[in-house]
Parts: structure tokens; sequence; C-alpha cells
């Protein structure tokens, strides 16, 4: 009777509403998870300096499940939220990925989105699939690119020529392509070229520090860096004033990133599962006790994994570091701060 998108954001406001009550009547420190975000590989085809996976892919850990295996991980997962929020690794790497998208949406979620660097030739594909396609896409010279991601120039420059016939695809079958820019203090000096590209195609963008050693890199960075930063936020704030929906960013989160100021950072808002369906510790440096993996979806739901290994009952306590990516610091903002949260929703 409701569709896909009104049952997920029934639930999914649901589950704002419950997190509100425990974060800020009971004054607890264990929220439920807002968002799946599932790695379907940990491969990958980049070498971004910086990337907040190098160490789990490295590893070669937590190899990929079959198609069956997959199904009752992404069952599993739906019990816990609606929102699936696919990256990796290279998630456009794994074989089986139209497949998952298919079952995911078959199963009900939304919004499904995929995070890509966009390098192979599966984009389109992921285009006509998802409902949400995020590029990560730092810098618009094909060089500046290849240089963030350690690879060829020759193999971003499609990427780069076909931006608006992507963009165009998207649109075409219900899905939105955005750009995430992740600033740092290699491309800090050309991100302004990314969002003029992004406004002039009418392409939303999303803008995040690279977290390095669980601080933003450009905390450390000397003084023309910062006031480079700092000004380059001021202007996504300007373009989100004048075109509210071509900046994915809230404007509270855009005001905490510019000052780099630390905030009640809740890491089990989201849960994170790897290619093996093993559920991984939100913050190994928050939540000590229960090792780097809590259990695995392909055993048990996720619910008794989480209330087993994470104290549901003890209250806030923060902490001294400043992840401020997107997927820990929104949520926590909308538990801090409500009404701005209820403001930026119905915008
Ligand atoms: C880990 S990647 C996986 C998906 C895909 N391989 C990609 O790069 O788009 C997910 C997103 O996190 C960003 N990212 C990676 N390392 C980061 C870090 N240390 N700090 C902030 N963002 C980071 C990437 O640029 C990308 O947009
Ligand atoms: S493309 Fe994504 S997963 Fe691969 S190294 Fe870069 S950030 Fe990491
Ligand atoms: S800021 Fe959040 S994610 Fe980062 S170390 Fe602290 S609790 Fe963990």
């Amino acid at each position: 009777m409701f569709s896909r998108k009104t049952r997920a954001q029934v639930r999914t406001i649901w589950r704002w509403m419950v997190n509100i009550w425990r974060a800020l009547i009971l004054g607890k420190d264990h929220v439920l998870p807002f968002v799946n975000v599932f790695h379907p590989t940990h491969h990958c085809d980049a070498n971004c300096r910086g990337c907040s996976q190098k160490e789990r892919m490295q590893d070669g850990n937590h190899e990929d499940s079959s198609l069956e295996q997959l199904r009752i991980i992404l069952l599993r997962m739906f019990k816990i939220s609606p929102a699936l929020y696919i990256t990796g690794g290279e998630p456009t790497m794994h074989k089986e990925l139209i497949a998952v998208l298919k079952m995911a949406d078959e199963i009900g979620f939304w919004p499904i989105s995929v995070n890509s660097n966009g390098l192979g030739n599966r984009l389109p594909e992921v285009l006509c699939y998802a409902d949400r396609t995020i590029l990560s896409l730092h810098s618009v010279s094909a060089n500046g690119q290849a240089r963030l991601l350690g690879v060829n120039p020759k193999s971003v420059q499609r990427i780069l020529e076909n931006l608006r016939t992507f963009n165009r695809l998207a649109l075409k079958h219900g899905n939105t392509l955005s750009v995430n820019c992740v600033l740092s203090t290699l491309n800090v000096h050309l991100a302004e070229d990314v969002l003029k590209l992004c406004l002039k195609n009418h392409i939303p963008l999303a803008i995040v520090p690279l977290i390095m050693d669980y601080s933003p890199e450009i905390s450390r960075a000397s003084e023309g860096y910062r006031v480079g930063y700092v000004s380059f936020v001021n202007k996504v704030i300007q373009a989100k004033r004048k075109a509210p929906k071509l900046i994915v960013n809230t404007f509270r989160y855009l005001e905490q990133i510019k000052e780099l100021r630390s905030f009640r950072c809740r890491p089990s808002c989201i849960m994170t599962v790897n290619p093996d369906g093993t559920v991984q510790n939100p913050c190994p440096v928050k939540y000590v006790y229960p090792g780097e993996l809590l259990g695995s979806l392909l055993e048990e739901d996720a619910l008794p994994i989480l209330q087993r290994t994470l104290d549901f009952e003890h209250s806030f306590w923060g902490c001294e570091f400043n992840c401020c990516k997107t997927c820990y610091a929104e949520p926590a903002l909308s538990l801090a701060h409500p009404l701005s949260a209820i403001r930026a929703f119905v915008r």
C-alpha cells in the first residue's frame, strides 16, 4: 500500500524519536543504528592516501560472501534499519553488486546508496539500480584526481568527461548522483573547482575533511592551509544558502567542520558490516571491551549481537578525538540539536 520510501521514512523517524529519548531524556550513551553501512568487498582498484579502510583492505581477513550469504546478511541488516549505504573497498568490484541492489530493493531498503570511485566501467549500471549514487571526486583535473586516488590519469578522464551523462542517466532512473569531496592539504586549493562543477551541472555536493589518526588532517596543517580550508567551507555554506538542495551537508555540520569543533560522538548510530557478514565494532577507541568484531550476521540477528557486546545502559561519555566524518557527525548532531535536524529535514 505504502511505497518503499514512505515505509522506510516512517521507520527512520521512529528510530530517531526513540534515539532522542535515549540520548536526551535518559542520558544514555548507546543509540540504535540509523543506517547499515555495508562493505560488499574490501578489494579496491585505487590507493588513496589516508583511506579509512586501508588496514582492512590490506589484511584480507574478510572474504566476499556468496549470493546466498548476501541475502541472509541483507535480511538481517533490514531488521536493524531500512537505510543501506554500500561502500567498501570499491563496491563496483563485487561481481554480484547489481544482484545485491535488486535484492535490497525487493526486501524494501530505502535509500539504497552506493559510494564509488567511478574507476571501473560499472557506474552506469549502478545508476540504474541504486536510489543514490555517491561519486568520490576530490579534484576536477584528471591529474589531480589521479594523484589523490593513486591511479593513472587516463582512468579518471572518462569520469570527468561523462559526468553530465551520468547525471542524466541517474535522473532517468529516479536515482540521485552526488559528489563526495574529501578535503585535505593536497586538494583544499582545488576544491572550489569541484564546487563550481557541481553547481553548474546541478549535482549535489557533500564535503568532508580527511580524517587521519582520529582527527582532521587539516587541523594539523600550517596556517595557510587552514585559512584556505575555512574560506572554502564558507563558500560551500554560501552556496547552500542560495541552492540548499545542491549541498548535501546540513548547515550545522558545515559550521562544525569549519571550526573543526569536536561533537558528542555516538558511533553506535551506524552499523558497519564486513564482506563476510561480520559486524564491526563501531569504534574500538570508545568501545574498548568487545574487540574489533562484534559477531556475524551469518550466524545470528544483529540486535542480539549489539545487545551482547555494547553496553545499552551506560550514561553518555565523551571522546577526546574528533572523527568528524559525515557518517558519525551528522546523526550525532541530529540527536544533540533536534530542532535544527527537523528544520533540515522539512527544508
Ligand atoms: C572508504 S571509501 C569506499 C568507497 C569507494 N571506494 C570510494 O572511494 O568512493 C568511502 C568514502 O570515504 C572517503 N574516505 C576515505 N578515507 C577517508 C578518510 N580518511 N577521511 C574522510 N573520508 C574518507 C572516500 O573518499 C569515499 O568517498
Ligand atoms: S577508492 Fe575508496 S576504498 Fe579505495 S583506496 Fe580510495 S577511499 Fe579507499
Ligand atoms: S570521535 Fe567518535 S568515532 Fe572518533 S574516536 Fe571518538 S568516539 Fe570514536
